[in-house]
């Protein structure tokens, strides 16, 4: 097995690097939050310990074949304000997750550190498919994906058991390579314009 490597990204407003442990501090500043982790399918952190057991976890999913987890930096703060990886990795495909803190939000953050990760998923990870699944209330989650013009495929009935034990739906939306080497995603010609990529 291969063991990938997270590149460096730098977009108009954000830097994208490997998540490190000393980073533990800023991540709990949101991950304690009710309004986050939940929606993305997780407990809120009660105490740091659970962040740092969060990004060892995540560091540790490199050794088993995974590209491993961004932290999102805003340029004009230089504070690590979220996090964005391509999960269940195989590959031929994989699906996006992302969050951030909720001061950052609504200022398209999350849409723009998605644009640099589609591009490195579908360039330099060839990836033939790339999932992005919500739950039915996340209505910022809706927009970010309409933004980005990933294709609506369904509703997985039933298939997400959150940590309280409540069982919901995912809406699934996917790009596949067909989509993006065919033009078809309009933003990707102007959006590499202001992206660094180094591998
Ligand atoms: C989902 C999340 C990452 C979005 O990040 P973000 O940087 O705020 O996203 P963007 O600013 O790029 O886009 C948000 C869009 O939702 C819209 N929006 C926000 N609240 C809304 C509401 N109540 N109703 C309708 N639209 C809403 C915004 O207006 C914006 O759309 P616009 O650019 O057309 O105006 C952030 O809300 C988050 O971290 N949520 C908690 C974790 C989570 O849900 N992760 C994703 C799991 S699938």
């Amino acid at each position: 097995m291969i063991k990938l490597i997270l590149p460096y990204i730098e977009t108009k407003r954000l830097i994208l690097r490997a998540i490190k442990r000393s980073d533990a501090t800023d991540v709990f500043e949101y991950a304690k939050l009710p309004n986050v982790g939940p929606k993305a399918g997780w407990e809120p952190h009660k105490q740091i310990e659970e962040t740092h057991e969060f990004i060892n976890y995540s560091i540790k999913k490199t050794d088993f074949g995974q590209p491993g987890l961004f932290a999102i930096i805003h340029k004009a703060s230089s504070k690590l304000i979220g996090t964005i990886e391509i999960h269940s990795y195989k590959e031929y495909k994989g699906e996006i997750g992302f969050v951030l803190h909720p001061k950052f939000w609504n200022q398209g953050l999350i849409t723009e550190a998605s644009k640099a990760v589609i591009i490195y998923g579908m360039e330099i990870l060839n990836l033939r498919r790339l999932e992005y699944c919500h739950f039915d209330d996340n209505i910022q989650s809706k927009r970010v994906c309409e933004k980005l013009e990933f294709t609506f495929e369904g509703i997985l009935r039933n298939k997400y058991l959150l940590y309280d034990g409540t069982v919901l739906d995912d809406i699934t939306y996917s790009i596949i390579s067909e989509d993006y080497f065919n033009n078809k995603i309009s933003w990707v010609k102007s959006f590499k314009k202001d992206l660094f990529i180094d591998y």
